[in-house]
């Protein structure tokens, strides 16, 4: 699979989808009548918040996205920042999240907003400072809210200072820290060339020439961000000093940016054409084989893990892991030997695009049964894809498809990984001028690739201006325009939003025995429209119903035991529900306790 290939299967710029025009959130609102939300229903417990004595806390958790430019502004400069963050702590709570994921805050050119990092151990100043850092873990810690950060280890900015000694000379003492390679020759011009044909992620040839060294370096994504040269052990110990550095300030852990990307083929061969034809950045469609995934970056993460073990509080090693397969996948946690990351992200599940219950439910018995003992992480959103909001909906009754969705999410025998804004029903809003394009790869990739802006708008908090997400004349990016009725204000007072829909799952998958550490098993495989499973504790069972079409369907489920309903958005299931005949209307979501 070919780099670009690669992002584009994951619909980075959300071009791999169709976009809908979308009926009035009002109207599916007042379509839905009232919603049976009791949670106080069931088999509860008296479970406290992850880090019970049942298992690590981050196998029960909910961990939410926070994109740090887009969540809320706290300076008034239209640009977000930690002490925004730190203010809205509060919110996060109340959804009932466990840990939040910052995109990365530290100092940057913001060539690729942040993940282009010119110093590991500081905060950039238009998020704040070291000291606002400290505050928000101490008010994370205040209000039940673990921080992890993400870890970007394949690559610097080319303005850290350690690519600048590299990039001076080949005698530097930084000299070997990046991937540097001579040209494989000279063209009639008398033009360097490159010295295979690695292409970037981001477009074009994957190599920069540098006069000064007379050499190439590589670069997987922009040509500002070359990749550090991980076969160099002083490599491994400079990044690992930065992960310490932020572990002794607290965090609870890391999510691992672009993970499998860390290695390259010492030979350096060329990538195989995977296609014929020109990706959507006009690029050849090359396999990844010698650029992504290879073997030696197993060592380097059981390193890691070791590293991150010998901290106390179970610091979790997340991991951004767009992998092709389930044996792939499970490699990651270091299979039977659990020794790798603790949660490598399930890519296969949420990204599929398409309300398909045969692959849906396949990709999910994948991850609930290959992967041994290790624990799956699910997610559907997140700052490099269009919103599930469109991926998964129909333009129609996206709001009932995005209950389906967090039904799923949170009811699965997975960790949850969300993304801000996924629980108000945020809508994707891609830039309709060229101009107006933020995120690189959409200004170089126009028209065909409009980029990332669409799934990073602000957070939408209330119907002032700005949507309560800053105070400044102009935002980064604007806000979406549907801010003045799709918003935490409007939906916390709406009691059958989108976002109390959210608060009531979690609330459940905390409290409840059996979707918290219960088994996991699909129930009526060779019904094609339905997906249904049960989730088997041992003082009771949960049973989730999901109609995945646009029409009503009649189940019938081999499960006995008395049946009370606990979260539907169906109102003639809220009560005197039968599991052996169930009517289930269009996009309609039940979950229910069987004793
Ligand atoms: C990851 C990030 C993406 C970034 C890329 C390069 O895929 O999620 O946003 O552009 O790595 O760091």
């Amino acid at each position: 699979m070919g780099n670009l290939m690669d992002l584009n299967e994951r619909g980075v710029g959300g071009t791999g989808f169709a976009r809908w025009t979308m009926m009035t959130r009002a109207a599916v609102v007042l379509a839905l009548a009232a919603m049976c939300g009791s949670a106080a229903q069931g088999q509860m417990t008296a479970a406290t918040h992850a880090g019970a004595a049942d298992g690590p806390w981050w196998k029960h958790a909910v961990i939410y996205e926070i994109y740090p430019r887009s969540f809320q502004d706290s300076n008034g400069d239209g640009v977000g920042d930690l002490n925004g963050i730190t203010q809205r702590m509060g919110y996060l709570q109340s959804l009932g999240v466990d840990a939040i994921w910052i995109s990365p805050m530290y100092p940057s050119p913001q060539v690729d907003f942040g993940y282009d990092i010119s110093n590991y151990v500081g905060v950039d100043p238009q998020y704040g400072t070291l000291a606002d850092f400290d505050k928000l873990v101490a008010a994370g810690k205040e209000h039940h809210v673990r921080v992890i950060l993400d870890m970007v280890l394949n690559h610097t900015s080319d303005k850290h200072a350690w690519f600048v000694e590299s990039a001076s000379s080949r005698t530097n003492p930084r000299a070997d820290w990046y991937v540097w390679k001579d040209p494989k020759g000279f063209d009639a011009q008398g033009k360097p060339i490159p010295p295979n044909n690695w292409i970037s992620g981001f477009g074009g040839s994957a190599w920069e020439w540098v006069p000064a060294r007379k050499q190439f370096y590589y670069h997987e994504f922009y040509k500002q961000q070359p990749d550090l040269n991980w076969r160099n052990p002083v490599v491994e110990k400079a990044a690992f000093d930065a992960m310490r550095f932020w572990l002794d300030r607290g965090v609870a852990g890391f999510r691992l940016d672009a993970i499998p990307t860390l290695f390259e083929d010492p030979q350096m061969r060329d990538n195989p054409v995977e296609k014929p034809g020109l990706n959507a950045q006009g690029d050849p469609n090359l396999s990844d084989m010698y650029t992504s995934n290879l073997p030696e970056v197993h060592d380097v993460i059981r390193r890691m893990r070791a590293m991150a073990d010998s901290y106390p509080g179970n610091r979790v090693l997340i991991g951004e892991t767009y992998l092709p397969n389930i044996a792939e996948l499970n490699k990651w946690y270091g299979g039977e030997k659990q020794d790798e990351l603790q949660l490598p992200m399930d890519m296969q599940v949420g990204f599929t695009n398409k309300l398909d219950v045969p692959l849906l439910r396949q990709r999910i018995k994948d991850v609930e049964t290959q992967i041994g003992k290790n624990h799956p992480l699910l997610v559907f959103d997140n700052h490099d894809n269009g919103r599930s909001w469109e991926r998964y909906g129909d333009g129609v009754h996206n709001e009932a498809i995005a209950r389906l969705i967090a039904t799923l999410l949170f009811t699965s025998r997975s960790t949850a990984l969300m993304y801000y804004g996924e629980e108000l029903g945020m809508v994707t809003s891609t830039p309709t001028r060229k101009e107006d394009v933020q995120d690189p790869i959409g200004i170089t990739g126009w028209p065909k690739e409009k980029g990332r802006d669409g799934e990073r708008t602000p957070m939408q908090w209330d119907a002032s201006v700005d949507a309560g997400f800053s105070t400044a004349a102009k935002t980064w990016l604007p806000v979406a325009a549907d801010y003045k009725t799709v918003n935490v204000k409007v939906e916390e007072g709406e009691p059958n939003s989108l976002l109390n829909w959210h608060k009531k799952l979690i609330a459940l998958r905390r409290d409840n025995s059996a979707l918290r550490d219960g088994s996991m098993t699909m129930l009526d495989e060779s019904n094609n429209s339905v997906l249904s499973f049960v989730r088997k504790g041992p003082a009771g069972s949960v049973v989730t119903v999901l109609n995945l079409t646009g029409t009503e369907q009649t189940v019938s489920l081999d499960v006995s035991g008395s049946v009370t309903t606990l979260v539907t958005d169906v109102p003639g299931l809220m009560t005197g529900v039968s599991l052996k005949k169930m009517v289930v209307p269009a996009f309609g979501s039940w979950v229910g306790a069987v004793k």
